[in-house]
């Protein structure tokens, strides 16, 4: 695992600070999580590439309450403001680690969080917001306990209570590409948390551009959450996880050679196959909007016309991102910015890229 970073940077922690702060990634899935069980179990594996221009900034101040009331106490504030709504979620999910984190009722928190991209944009902040809160947590655990020594350890641990937050949030904790959920052909691969991949990426995929178009920015109809909920009884569901665990083997070889046809073909099944299950699920549901699918005919016709590797995928909206790679930013941006940007709310495009994982800020 690349620890070297990290290690370097926990070093830094020191027992007398009464605060610290995380940078951390949103993500995309290349395989994609969809359908869960227990306690944030993925019903699949998935995969995928670390960003870095989307990230939440999270600062945790802590002091010793004087009267330990057996309760969670948190102050929290997004944007410089304070905010009830987020702060009754962080609330009820800290309330919930209270066994991983022995000193979670002993202090008063402050917490500060920001993104870098808008709150509207319609960009799922669940993956960065929750991976840097895990990170802070894990990081007052090493400064009161000095526990753990090792930054394998301790991504570990924050991988794992950032999955409790937000399944996907699991995956940002790591550079580059990180692969969530038990498969059993890959080595040390779990439900629990996520697990890098980094080591054997090709040179191909480490600069790669995920440029993410805004196409709506309105609040979405369905959840994640209901989202999850209803491949429960969703009658494709076996075969899709089936085709999930085949695709990410698929993956991780086209990863590893560089084979960004394989790569770009999965990518877009998964998308594809991912908004075909909310259409067909009970109650039925659309999350793509007409912009999402003018953009996605104009990106397999320029596909056609160019045989230049430009490819999409989706999350759980109507957004799209835009992937392909370094060396043919100049032949493909100008394309993306003169077709699809017009289908993009008040021209808003986040140009991301594979990133390197969290920091201490
Ligand atoms: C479509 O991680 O947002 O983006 O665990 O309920 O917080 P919760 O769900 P969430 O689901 C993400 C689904 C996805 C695919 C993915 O990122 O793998």
């Amino acid at each position: 695992m690349a620890t070297g970073s990290i290690n370097y940077q926990l070093s830094s922690l020191s027992s007398t600070q009464q605060s610290v702060a995380w940078r951390s990634p949103s993500n995309i899935a290349i395989v994609k999580y969809w359908g869960k069980h227990g306690i944030q179990l993925p019903r699949n594996p998935s995969v995928s590439f670390t960003l870095d221009a989307a990230h939440t900034d999270t600062k945790v101040s802590f002091t010793e309450k004087i009267e330990k009331d057996g309760e969670v106490s948190i102050d929290f504030y997004f944007e410089g403001a304070p905010n009830e709504a987020f702060a009754n979620k962080i609330i009820a999910f800290l309330q919930s680690l209270h066994i991983e984190f022995s000193f979670l009722l002993d202090y008063d928190f402050k917490i500060e969080s920001s993104n870098s991209f808008p709150h509207s944009s319609g960009i799922a902040s669940s993956a960065s917001a929750m991976s840097a809160l895990a990170l802070c947590f894990c990081s007052i655990e090493k400064i009161l306990t000095g526990w753990p020594t090792d930054a394998s350890d301790f991504l570990n641990k924050a991988s794992h209570i950032a999955r409790l937050g937000s399944g996907s949030a699991a995956r940002s904790v790591f550079p580059e590409v990180a692969i969530w959920g038990t498969h059993s052909d890959i080595e040390d691969s779990t439900d629990l948390q996520a697990i890098p991949f980094d080591s054997q990426l090709h040179k191909s995929f480490k600069r790669f551009h995920d440029d993410i178009l805004i196409v709506s920015a309105e609040e979405k109809s369905v959840s994640s959450r209901a989202g999850h909920s209803l491949m429960e009884v969703n009658p494709y569901a076996t075969v899709r996880y089936e085709q999930a665990n085949k695709n990410m083997m698929a993956t991780l070889e086209a990863l590893k050679t560089g084979d960004i046809l394989s790569f770009g073909k999965i990518l877009e099944e998964e998308a594809m196959t991912l908004h075909a299950l909310m259409m067909c699920s009970d109650p039925s549901y659309v999350l793509m909007k007409a912009g999402t699918l003018a953009v996605v005919e104009k990106v397999r016709a320029f596909r056609e016309e160019t045989s230049l590797p430009l490819y999409f995928t989706l999350d759980a909206g109507p957004n799209v991102h835009l992937l392909y790679p370094d060396e043919v930013e100049d032949q493909i941006w100008p394309f993306i910015e003169r077709e699809l940007v017009p289908h993009c709310v008040d021209g808003k495009v986040i140009r991301d890229r594979v990133g390197s994982g969290p920091r201490l800020i």
